[in-house]
């Protein structure tokens, strides 16, 4: 028989009911279609966070955000710099992260709360896209230059190459998990979209946008910022759950040779967010400069590291910019760039960075 783990073969009628023991995150056999019996509580309880913190890119008031853009004097060359190459790299990268949810990671992920999560997630992406089409609608920015600086900006284009080089062999409609390769291959996706993407190349832009926040400049962007990065460090966090699951499911796959390959993943990520940090700030700003964030990635690599179960990169770092784990906690800090702050429901979910 063949097993179907896309949800889309025939039904199975003389087939037993679901048990929670048969479901698995990968390859697996029990119907992909039965949300319940619920066997992941942890993925389920990110869907119901994500939903609680809903809101809309629209919601945000630009308007000091386009009086200080259209102003002589408000920012230096160096902070619009600085912000134009931001937002540069966001405006594609949300849509490659949502591109490889569906297209890659949805199909290999066989267990229907985790699949009712990720279609929450691609949601989200959806919302940060239309931040930035909102953004550059709002500042009259050249949708040309920003929407192709993925191509056009070396330190972009490299981080870009870089992860692309993990997913596009698993969207070739014959790729299958469930042979000891192709689920390292599966793993790695889920590393270098998860880990490093979400959870590693967005944290410089979410300080320099967050630091310009807190000196009163670009505030409806940084309010925007706030709010993606609430939904990041779900998604980040899912990930992470994800991968130590299968890591307990298949511990085969976790080998000691696959370790030191993802602690180089992660070592190659950061030097390349080095170099975008560098690209990003030449001068450096009050308040943000590329050795911060230098220092600040190697903090971030190596939590990353402990959050897989791996040995850290990099000696001890300390984190440079600890307002960041303030920022992220919207519920303590509601006025934290004093604008207006829409709260759906309760806003959860925020230990969660
Ligand atoms: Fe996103
Ligand atoms: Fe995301």
């Amino acid at each position: 028989m063949t097993i179907d783990m896309t949800g889309l073969g025939s039904i199975d009628r003389s087939g037993g009911r679901v048990s929670v023991d048969e479901k698995a995150m990968i390859n697996c056999r029990a119907d992909v279609n039965q949300l319940l019996p619920l066997k992941y509580h942890w993925a389920w309880d990110k869907y119901l966070a994500g939903c609680n913190n809903h809101w809309m890119p629209t919601e945000v008031s630009m308007q000091a955000d386009i009086a200080l853009w259209k102003s002589a004097e408000g920012l230096t060359a160096d902070e619009r710099l600085m912000i134009k190459r931001n937002l540069g790299f966001f405006a594609t990268s949300e849509s490659l992260v949502a591109n490889n949810i569906v297209l890659a990671v949805y199909r290999h992920l066989t267990n229907p709360e985790c699949r009712q999560y990720l279609l929450r997630q691609a949601f989200e992406e959806a919302v940060h896209t239309h931040t930035f089409q909102y953004i550059c609608e709002s500042l009259g920015l050249d949708e040309g230059e920003l929407f192709n600086m993925y191509r056009e900006v070396p330190s972009i284009t490299d981080k870009a190459a870089w992860a692309l080089d993990y997913t596009q062999h698993l969207e070739d409609p014959e790729f299958r998990t469930g042979t000891p390769e192709n689920d390292q291959a599966f793993l790695r996706d889920l590393v270098a979209f998860y880990v490093i993407f979400e959870g590693m190349w967005f944290y410089t832009g979410f300080a320099q946008i967050l630091s310009l926040g807190r000196r009163n400049k670009m505030v409806g962007i940084a309010e925007q910022y706030q709010y993606i990065l609430r939904d990041e460090s779900i998604h980040l966090n899912f990930g992470i759950d994800t991968i130590n699951q299968i890591k307990i499911e298949n511990p085969h796959l976790w080998s000691e040779r696959f370790q030191q390959e993802v602690r180089t993943m992660l070592a190659e990520a950061c030097e390349l967010e080095v170099a975008y940090g560098r690209d990003t700030m030449p001068r450096g700003v009050l308040g943000i400069n590329a050795e911060l964030c230098e220092q600040y990635m190697h903090f971030i690599t190596n939590r990353r590291c402990a959050q897989l179960g791996l040995e850290p990169v990099f000696g001890p770092a300390e984190n440079p910019f600890p307002w960041m784990s303030e920022a992220m906690d919207l519920k303590k800090e509601k006025n934290f760039f004093e604008t207006r702050v829409i709260e759906y429901q309760s806003g959860s979910s925020l230990d969660w960075d």
